[in-house]
């Protein structure tokens, strides 16, 4: 793809993605680019990760932002927002990939501590919240800008790596809903949840074996017979914070019909 101008570049759409320097959010990164925006990609932790997904999204032609920053930590969401608008003066879409969660069985009451809960949701939930807030006036600049969360099924089947977790998902498809109405007209908010994705998130978490085991019962229980690949996901990503013009306050599932089962 050939390279733009200044003045074409100056011009391109801006995506900030957290916690893309893997699995969902580095797709999206890297989809974006494909699709000749400029974008910011988000770590906490691991730079040279992050460093890889910009060189893979500066092969596409874009502009690359790498900003550190723990989405749970506020002044450190509002440093990223600050660092966008210097560095591209303009942002149309944020998604919020960055999540954390603890692996514990449901039925496991004693394994989730208060301080578990609080760790989850200051990502999952408010981590997303404080990006929203710093990114607001940058994105209401914007006509049809976009929001994206990034949830997940375990909110909507009461399944998943932990009740800490499930609750944290469902405080953000909650959080999406509102979110919608208060920013209205200007900025759409939505949200994707995926089912099984097959990211590193679910390989560590499970180990090989569990994350193999898993595969198998998610593929016998589903529609289409599939867990789900991070590109899938960054693909409802790109539409509702690209397109869906007329879409706002939704949730909408990536999963491979795992909601829906199989006859
Ligand atoms: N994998 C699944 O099956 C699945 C299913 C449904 C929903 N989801 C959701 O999808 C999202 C992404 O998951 P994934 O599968 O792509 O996981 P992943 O491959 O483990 O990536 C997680 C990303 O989040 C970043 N991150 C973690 N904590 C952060 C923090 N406090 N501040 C900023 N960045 C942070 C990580 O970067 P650092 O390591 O550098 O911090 C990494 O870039 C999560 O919200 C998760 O809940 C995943």
């Amino acid at each position: 793809m050939a390279r733009l101008g200044s003045a074409e570049s100056a011009n391109k759409r801006v995506c900030v993605i957290t916690g893309s320097s893997s699995g969902i959010g580095a797709a999206t990164a890297v989809l974006y680019a494909q699709q000749g925006w400029d974008v910011c990609v988000n770590f906490s932790r691991d730079a040279a990760r992050a460093e890889g997904v910009a060189e893979e999204c500066r092969g596409h032609g874009a502009r690359v932002l790498v900003a550190p920053a723990d989405v749970a930590q506020d002044e450190q969401c509002t440093a990223l927002a600050a660092a966008v608008t210097g560095h591209f003066g303009r942002c149309d879409v944020l998604v919020n990939s960055a999540g954390t969660t603890k692996f514990v069985d449901l039925a496991d009451l004693e394994g989730l501590s208060a301080a578990d809960f609080q760790r989850i949701y200051a990502v999952n939930v408010i981590g997303a919240y404080q990006m929203i807030r710093a990114l607001v006036p940058l994105l209401r600049l914007n006509p049809g800008a976009g929001i994206v969360n990034v949830s997940s099924i375990a909110a909507l089947l009461g399944g998943g790596s932990s009740l800490a977790y499930i609750a944290s998902k469902g405080a953000l498809n909650a959080l999406t809903v509102g979110l919608a109405r208060a920013l209205g007209p200007d900025i759409r908010v939505n949200a994707v949840a995926p089912g099984m994705v097959d990211s590193p998130w679910l390989r560590n978490g499970l180990g090989v074996d569990g994350f193999a085991t898993r595969r198998q019962s998610y593929e016998r229980e589903s529609a289409l017979a599939s867990i789900v690949t991070p590109v899938d996901v960054a693909q409802t990503i790109y539409w509702l914070g690209a397109g869906a013009a007329k879409t706002t306050g939704e949730v909408h599932v990536v999963d491979g019909g795992r909601r829906v089962g199989r006859a």
